[in-house]
């Protein structure tokens, strides 16, 4: 008889996998942070603690989380020729990033205002896409090739929504795997949620969507079977600090892994890696589970792009 070395169970995270593409259409921004007591209110001066610059928006920051991931990650987006367009180089090919963008002087590269609550760690933003608002359908046609070589592509609603169409619509037709996060809230076109194999929204971006507010975790399973009825084929609505509602099993609990220092760029974080994990043919269970994880880190550090933890962390904390 021949015996074998006691087998290793590897979980589905820890698994030698194929590696996987990620395709993210989305925007840069340079976000500058202002971290204070509380915001101002309209005509009022607030003293701030202080000030960060650094590079954001959501599509980047999903681009540099997958990224970190391991995979291979494109990146469709526009830029000026500017600093803040450098800043989006540095960041992209720090974090294994391959840009495929349109740069002209003619447009500046965006910038976000972020207001950090200092004792909360929560946020609100105001983005200006520059360049990136000029996204539009024909650059999408212009990168079919590109989305058809994809396992996964991502997006969300920073640039102009007729171009998150095409995108999607191109990578649907092609048997990609679709991801879309309906970030920030805007009101939808019709049939954009069919050509969506797994939709994001986070619980504000839920009630947009549905009209059903979520405080629970019952809330966000009517409103996932509402998101089911108009076209979705697998919600997943993002909980904060509870975790994240995976439609067909449930809750998936957060990884709380220390203090919260800041919480933007947290669905961003989840998106990529959740994005990566699928583009490496992990279950959904398991993506929505290392989104969470990364998600978990991520907040523990300042920035948005810049708190991406790595692979190596995030299989760490989910082996816990
Ligand atoms: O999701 C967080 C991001 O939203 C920030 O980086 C900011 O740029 C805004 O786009």
């Amino acid at each position: 008889m021949v015996v074998l070395p006691s087998a290793k169970v590897l979980s589905d995270q820890t698994r030698i996998r194929k590696m996987g593409h990620v395709v993210v259409l989305g925007v840069f921004v340079a976000d500058t942070a202002y971290r204070s007591d509380r915001m101002p209110q309209i005509g009022e001066t607030v003293l701030g603690n202080s000030f960060a610059l650094g590079p954001g928006g959501k599509g980047s920051n999903q681009a540099v989380a997958a990224g970190k991931m391991g995979v291979q990650v494109s990146m469709i987006s526009r830029l000026g020729k500017d600093d803040f367009a450098q800043m989006a180089l540095d960041i992209w090919e720090k974090s294994g990033v391959t840009a495929h963008v349109t740069q002209s002087s003619k447009d500046y590269t965006g910038a976000a205002f972020i207001f950090i609550d200092e004792s909360t760690g929560d946020n609100a933003i105001i983005i200006s896409p520059g360049a990136a608002a000029k996204i539009s359908p024909a650059d999408l046609i212009s990168q079919t090739k590109l989305i058809n070589s994809a396992d996964v592509f991502v997006t969300q609603l920073e640039q102009p929504l007729d171009a998150a169409f095409k995108g999607l619509e191109i990578a649907k037709i092609a048997g990609v795997t679709t991801v879309l996060n309906p970030a920030p809230a805007a009101k939808l076109p019709d049939g954009i949620l069919k050509l969506c194999d797994y939709l994001t929204p986070n619980e504000i971006e839920t009630e947009a969507l549905t009209g059903i507010s979520i405080t629970t975790v019952d809330d966000a399973a009517s409103a996932a079977a509402v998101l089911k009825e108009m076209g979705v084929s697998t919600p997943i609505i993002t909980l904060g600090e509870k975790g994240a509602y995976l439609s067909g099993h449930g809750l998936v609990p957060a990884f709380n892994v220390g203090s919260v220092i800041e919480t933007t760029g947290a669905g961003d974080a989840f998106n990529g890696s959740f994005a990566a994990a699928l583009s490496e043919g992990m279950t959904p269970f398991s993506a929505v589970q290392m989104g969470c994880a990364t998600a978990g880190i991520s907040v523990t550090r300042a920035g948005t792009a810049p708190s991406m933890p790595n692979r190596v962390e995030v299989n760490k904390l989910i082996q816990k």
